[in-house]
């Protein structure tokens, strides 16, 4: 069951479009005043790209995905958000790690910042990926994953339909459906460590991870509320016929995504959003490059 980039297309824009604020957060840390060269791998629909122009002074974002469907749309968003001639965004179709010497040559010199999120585990073999970027960078460049974190949450234990636990079930699902997509993945290996040690394989050192809290308590305003609701239909939906969610789970959901129903969730007001993003962060250490640029 490999995941259909082309029709995930418009969700990844309007990810971006909400992940705007954590992107220029992360990105006003991890851009320094000098860099003149950052990669965006997998970009989606670049909300990442655009977040890390905006923090340089010059140069240049290549903002690189394995999917032409995604890159049109980041390419589109970058065209309507992004006209400072000082920073170049520049979209570019690229596959990792097969593609890393066309990437190596399209960018011309070392980087300064490679970034990836949520990208790296749809990779096969993601050390190999991970070596990979780490070897695009100048000596003192970052590599820095977005990767990991905690399950968002959305709704009390019990929410008086089904058995308690609903919420924690369905993320257990999508936690067996994530193991079976990677399994099917090309070139598919297990990685039996985290991804701080996998920058270390890497070559990288020091490594650090961050981890931010997203949190917004109950009641949640309108537009909130119905980013909850679209995103809990949309996994239901997704992982119905994956046969990985019980027939009484999936009966209790329908009833409380029903909004025609008394249990609409959207008459709810203790729906709130709780969840953690880890920042995986590795530097090249000084010292002669091992390419040659
Ligand atoms: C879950 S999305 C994340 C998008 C964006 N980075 C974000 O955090 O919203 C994963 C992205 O990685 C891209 N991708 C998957 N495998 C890839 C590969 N081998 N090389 C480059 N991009 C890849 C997909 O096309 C998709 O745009």
């Amino acid at each position: 069951m490999p995941v259909d980039w082309t029709e995930l297309a418009p969700q990844l824009l309007d990810a971006a479009r909400h992940d705007r604020a954590w992107y220029l957060t992360l990105a006003r840390e991890l851009v320094d005043p000098a860099d003149r060269l950052a990669v965006d791998v997998g970009c989606g629909a670049g909300g990442m790209s655009l977040a890390i122009a905006r923090m340089m002074t010059c140069g240049r974002v290549v903002a690189v995905d394995a999917s032409p469907a995604v890159l049109d749309t980041a390419r589109d968003h970058i065209r309507t958000a992004w006209s400072d001639p000082r920073v170049r965004v520049e979209p570019v179709l690229v596959d990792i790690p097969a593609d890393t010497a066309a990437l190596r040559e399209t960018l011309g010199g070392p980087a300064d910042l490679v970034w990836a999120s949520a990208a790296l585990h749809h990779v096969g073999d993601q050390q190999a990926a991970v070596t990979a970027l780490a070897s695009l960078l100048d000596p003192g460049g970052r590599l820095a994953l977005a990767e990991g974190g905690l399950p968002e949450q959305h709704l009390p234990w019990d929410v008086g339909l089904g058995e308690p636990g609903l919420e924690g079930r369905l993320n257990a699902a999508q936690d067996r459906w994530f193991a079976r997509m990677r399994a099917e993945l090309p070139d598919s290996r297990r990685m039996p460590y985290g991804w701080p040690e996998a920058l270390r394989l890497a070559g990288l050192s020091p490594v650090t991870t961050r981890t931010t809290l997203d949190e917004r308590p109950p009641p949640l305003d309108n537009a909130a509320r119905k980013a909850v609701l679209a995103d809990l239909t949309r996994r239901v939906g997704w992982l119905r016929p994956t046969g990985l969610v019980a027939t009484g789970d999936l009966d209790a959901w329908d009833r409380l995504l029903d909004r025609s129903g008394e249990h609409w969730l959207g008459h709810r007001n203790d729906l709130f959003r709780l969840s953690a993003r880890s920042v995986h962060l590795g530097v090249r250490p000084p010292g002669p490059s091992v390419n040659r640029w």
